[in-house]
């Protein structure tokens, strides 16, 4: 293991640093000191100057009072009873998928066939839109994510932004059952801000709600393929599925706005182990280094179903921690369950060192999954 903060430069030139040890990236992420604001925003350093992520977003002194209150109405609508009910949808959903993928060609892309249509018809169900919309959304969601030419991901966005902004108009003249209903609904806040927040949610949703899973599952799918002594573990004894999900979590790349992490801003001084970060700097947040640093996760490159204690931190930690964990975990333990079931001789279909990830998204997905059975 290397150092756990080193002090590095963006691609954009601009000084920032870079925290990899899986302690200080815990305590960091709970540490209300740093935040997605900037004090002065006009003076932040910037990951990219053709990426819209890796900026600042908001401002640094209301930052936490804000989300905090908003945090309270999501919380609300996607509770932990809310996302259990939606087991079943999935289950069913992976069913069919199943069905289908069992009779088509082989080979097959397993992520075109299977994880991306199984979780984006979960969103589209949690958000009542109909799934003749997702196509859109893919196209709309690559655009907005790729990290090369900033106007190209405006577009995408504003076209996102757009279709959201319809979605609400719609639900609040007619509410329904679904969540964007659910969340007027809940509101407490009769300002404008309320709204931006629902869109900004929403459009988050179809995109990275989205991709995210699909991503965990087809990198989970791979996982298993090709540790059969794993995949032997599991069948003999199904109960280590959830064992196997956190392992998939901790060892797929999850979403982070910068191939260097999570990007955050000192909001004053602030002393990190040996080093201080100054009011202002930029700190990158680094997961995937976390989820392998070996003072905690002995042989970390090693996929074990069995590993534990298995504290990943794939979904955050503290303020900002992913509040749709439940949903997530749900869709890689039905979804692969599920698949392995019901195509039991299921194997790669190309060599591992021809897949290649979506360099592009920020979701790490595989670009394809080409599998057989
Ligand atoms: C394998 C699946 C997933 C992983 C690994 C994941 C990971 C994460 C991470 C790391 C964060 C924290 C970001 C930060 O601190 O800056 C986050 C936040 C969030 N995630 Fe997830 N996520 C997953 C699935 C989902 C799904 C299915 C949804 C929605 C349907 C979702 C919605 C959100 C939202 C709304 C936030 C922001 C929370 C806030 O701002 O307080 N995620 N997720």
């Amino acid at each position: 293991m290397g150092r756990s903060i080193e002090r590095i430069e963006t691609p954009a030139g601009d000084p920032a640093w870079w925290v990899g040890g899986y302690a200080e990236v815990k305590s960091l992420l709970g540490d209300q000191r740093l935040g997605k604001a900037h004090p002065e925003p006009a003076q932040a350093g910037r990951y990219s100057s053709v990426d819209l992520a890796g900026r600042p977003i908001g401002g640094s002194d209301t930052e936490y009072a804000e989300h905090t209150e908003w945090r309270r109405s999501m919380n609300k609508v996607f509770s932990p009873q809310n996302l259990e009910r939606m087991t079943p949808v999935i289950r069913e959903i992976a069913t069919e998928l199943a069905a289908d993928l069992s009779s088509k060609n082989r080979p097959a892309n397993l992520s075109d066939a299977y994880s991306t249509p199984l979780s984006s018809r979960v969103i589209c169900l949690l958000l009542g839109v109909p799934f003749e919309d997702i196509e859109q959304f893919r196209e709309w969601t690559a655009e907005g994510a790729q990290a090369a030419d900033i106007e190209r991901a405006m577009t995408g966005i504003r076209l996102l932004m757009s279709y959201v902004a319809g979605l609400m108009r719609r639900r609040q003249k007619q509410p329904g059952e679904d969540a964007v209903s659910q969340l007027f609904a809940a509101r407490t806040d009769p300002s404008k801000l309320y709204e931006g927040r629902v869109a900004k949610l929403v459009s988050g949703m179809l995109a990275f709600g989205r991709e995210t899973p699909a991503s965990s599952l087809d990198w989970g799918a791979l996982l298993l393929m090709s540790n059969p002594d794993q995949l032997e573990l599991l069948r003999e004894n199904p109960a280590l599925m959830a064992g196997a999900v956190e392992e998939i979590l901790r060892l797929f790349r999850p979403p982070a706005a910068t191939r260097e992490g999570l990007v955050r801003y000192a909001h004053e001084d602030i002393e990190a182990g040996e080093v201080t970060f100054r009011r202002g700097d930029m700190v990158l947040l680094d997961l995937v280094a976390a989820n392998h640093d070996e003072r905690v996760f002995p042989d970390p490159d090693r996929f074990d179903i069995t590993r534990s204690p298995n504290p990943h931190v794939s979904f955050g930690h503290g303020f900002y921690m992913c509040n749709f964990t439940r949903l997530a975990r749900a869709e890689l333990d039905v979804g692969l369950g599920t698949l392995f079931d019901r195509l039991p001789t299921l194997r790669l279909a190309t060599a591992p060192d021809q897949l290649a990830v979506k360099e592009h998204l920020r979701s790490g997905g595989l670009a394809e999954l080409p599998v057989t059975w």
